[in-house]
Parts: C-alpha cells; structure tokens; sequence
C-alpha cells in the first residue's frame, strides 16, 4: 500500500525517468492542485494539462516553478490529441463534483459522456498509456473507458484504473487518529468500489496491526465509507474533496511511473478482476513497466469484512453494467 516514506523520495528525489503525464481537467478543483503536486516530481518530464476551460493560464502559472516537468496547456477539443500523444499516464479529474443530497451515482448523466469522450481520444492518440480515472461514479466510469478501448481494439485491462487511493488515504488518517499513531506510517487496505457500502476498509489487515471493539470498528468502517460525503456537506455546495484527492492522485499517478521505472510498487485500485464476482473491484496490485503487474486478490479477511464484500456485490454489478451498456447500447 501506501508507504509515505517511498513516496516523499518520489517526490524529492532525482529519480530517472522520462515520462508523459496528461491531466484532463487539470482546471479544476482537483486538477490544479494535482498538477501542482505533479509538477515537483522528479519522475515526470512533461506535464500536458487539459480542459475545456482556463489550462494556458494554469499552465503558464506552473511553467515557472523551477522543476524538471515541461509543462504545456491545451485547452478544448481540438487540442485533446496533442495533450495525449506520447502520454505514459492519464490522470482523468475531469467532470462535475457532488452537491449535498447528491450520490455518487447522481453525476452519471453528466459525466459518463465526458469519460467516454475522454477515453476515446486516449484511445486513438496514446492506446499504451495507463489511465488513472478520477471521475465518478468511478464504479460505472472505468467500465465505460474499458468498453471504450475494446472498441478501438486496444483494451489492456492492465492499463486501466480507478482511483480509490483517497479512501487508503482516509483509512490510514482515521485509524492513526482513532490510536495515537503517526499517519504516515499506517497502511489499511481498501478495496470493492468507490462509493458507499462498495468500499470495504480492510482494518483486520491495517498494518501495524491494530484492534477495536466490534462498535468501534463499525463507526470506523462507516466513516471511511462516509467521508467523502462528510467533505461534500461541509462545503456546503462549493463541490467535493479536491486537496486530498489532488494527492491521493498524485501519489497513484507517481506508483504507476515508480513501477514503470522498475521499482515494485503496491497500490490498491478499481480494475477489471477476477477474484470476486463482481467483474470489476478493488485489491491490493503490484504495478510494474505496463501498468497492473499482479493482483494480490482480497487476502484473509474476517467475517464483518466478508459481510461487507457480500453486500457490496449488488451494487457493483449494478454500476458496472450501467457503465457498459452507456458505450455499448446506443
Ligand atoms: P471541478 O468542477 O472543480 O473540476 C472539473 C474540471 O473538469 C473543470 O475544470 C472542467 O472544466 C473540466 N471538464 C469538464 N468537462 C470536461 C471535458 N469534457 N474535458 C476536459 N475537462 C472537462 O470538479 P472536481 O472537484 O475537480 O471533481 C472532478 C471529478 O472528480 C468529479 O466527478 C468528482 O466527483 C470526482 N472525484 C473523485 C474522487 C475519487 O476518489 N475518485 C475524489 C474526489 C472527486
Ligand atoms: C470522495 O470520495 O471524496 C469523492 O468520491 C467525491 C465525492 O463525491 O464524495
């Protein structure tokens, strides 16, 4: 999972390696301050920031920070395959936030289309890169981006990811919270999908190992399951999380580029799977040079946590066959 100490030498190191990172939706509330952390690393080269709106301006802004990336603004669709071309990694924020009231779900009208889109000029333009898919509801939208590179004929479910690194994020906060630890040196694995009852914080597995009462660790499980709509009402309409999720982004887009650059890196991820039956979910995976190198499946778990695998199925299939018939039934 997670180890805070790899990934501050990411960021402060100099790492050799020569990557494109594309960030579409690199003007908004996410985007900007993922291309921000982005742009520090010392594994990425070029930095291409993508949108509809506003990119020249961000762009020029990070260009003069004195860091290795290039960095490059595109801004509409007909500069979208320009943004892509030569691209080792796809970082997708773009896409409207939550409002309080609002599901995960509730987005799907508007952002289902924007990720198809999206994944049909990565298709064309940089069929080989790895996509990290922020968008929700990340449970239908990498089902949508996956049907959408099949096709083009160039599906590789190695190279296609849902970003859940936010809820190992919270997981590892919350339970070094709950014990007086240092957070950047707890690891819990997530896994399952990205919204509601779907993600499953493993805390039988945190690591140092821990143990609560049984309330505890239901109000501990609740909270991670809840807290992204804990951001959302405390901003009160202004959106959803932006700031964390700009580095759960980050830290995901630099372990791709880490286990591209040979380093064995284990991240959890929503991908395309075979260790439940849900046909996508979430677990442990070693990334290596062409994307997800080994799925380390769900491990030992306990029954609480095999009830809530159970419980998660429904509406993973649910979400998952909405995301397919979107690109499939026209
Ligand atoms: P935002 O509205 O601040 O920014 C979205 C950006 O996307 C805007 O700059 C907008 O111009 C751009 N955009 C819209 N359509 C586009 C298109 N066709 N091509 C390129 N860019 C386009 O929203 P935000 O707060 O940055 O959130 C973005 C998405 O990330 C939302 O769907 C949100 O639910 C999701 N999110 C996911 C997680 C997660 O854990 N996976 C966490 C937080 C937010
Ligand atoms: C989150 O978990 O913070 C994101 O999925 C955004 C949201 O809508 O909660």
């Amino acid at each position: 999972m997670f180890s805070s100490r790899l990934i501050s030498r990411a960021f402060s190191t100099g790492s050799q390696c020569n990557a494109k990172v594309a960030v579409l939706g690199a003007s908004g509330g996410i985007g900007q301050p993922l291309s921000l952390l982005l742009k520090q690393s010392p594994l990425v080269t070029d930095l291409a920031l993508y949108d509809i709106a506003h990119t020249p301006g961000v762009a020029a802004d990070l260009s003069h920070i004195n860091s290795k990336a290039r960095v490059t603004g595109f801004v509409g669709a007909e500069q979208l395959a320009d943004a892509l071309k030569g691209a080792d990694v796809v970082v997708i924020p773009a896409g409207v936030p939550r409002k309080p009231g609002m599901t995960r779900d509730d987005l799907f009208n508007t952002n289902a289309s924007i990720v198809r889109d999206l994944a049909e000029a990565a298709a064309k333009n940089c069929p080989k890169a790895c996509l990290a898919i922020i968008s929700n509801p990340v449970n239908s939208t990498v089902p949508i981006a996956s049907e959408v590179f099949k096709k083009a004929g160039v599906y590789d479910p190695n190279r296609i990811f849902g970003v859940t690194s936010l809820d190992v994020v919270r997981a590892n906060t919350f339970i070094a919270e709950a014990k007086g630890l240092d957070p950047a040196t707890v690891d819990v694995p997530v896994i399952g999908g990205h919204a509601g009852i779907t993600i499953i914080p493993l805390l039988s597995r945190a690591n140092p190992a821990v143990s609560f009462p049984d309330d505890k660790v239901d109000a501990l499980t609740k909270r991670i399951q809840d807290a992204g709509t804990e951001v959302v009402k405390a901003k009160a309409g202004a959106g959803s999380a932006t700031l964390s999720m700009a580095f759960a982004g980050a830290r995901f887009a630099i372990s791709l580029l880490r286990g591209m650059n040979g380093e064995k890196v284990v991240e959890c991820a929503f991908v395309k799977s075979d260790v439940t039956e849900s046909t996508y979910f979430a677990t442990p995976l070693v990334l290596g040079k062409n994307g997800l190198a080994q799925n380390l499946g769900i491990g030992n778990v306990n029954k609480y946590e095999q009830e809530l695998i159970k419980n998660a199925i429904p509406e993973l299939k649910a979400s998952i066959k909405k995301g397919e018939d979107f690109v499939n039934k026209k």
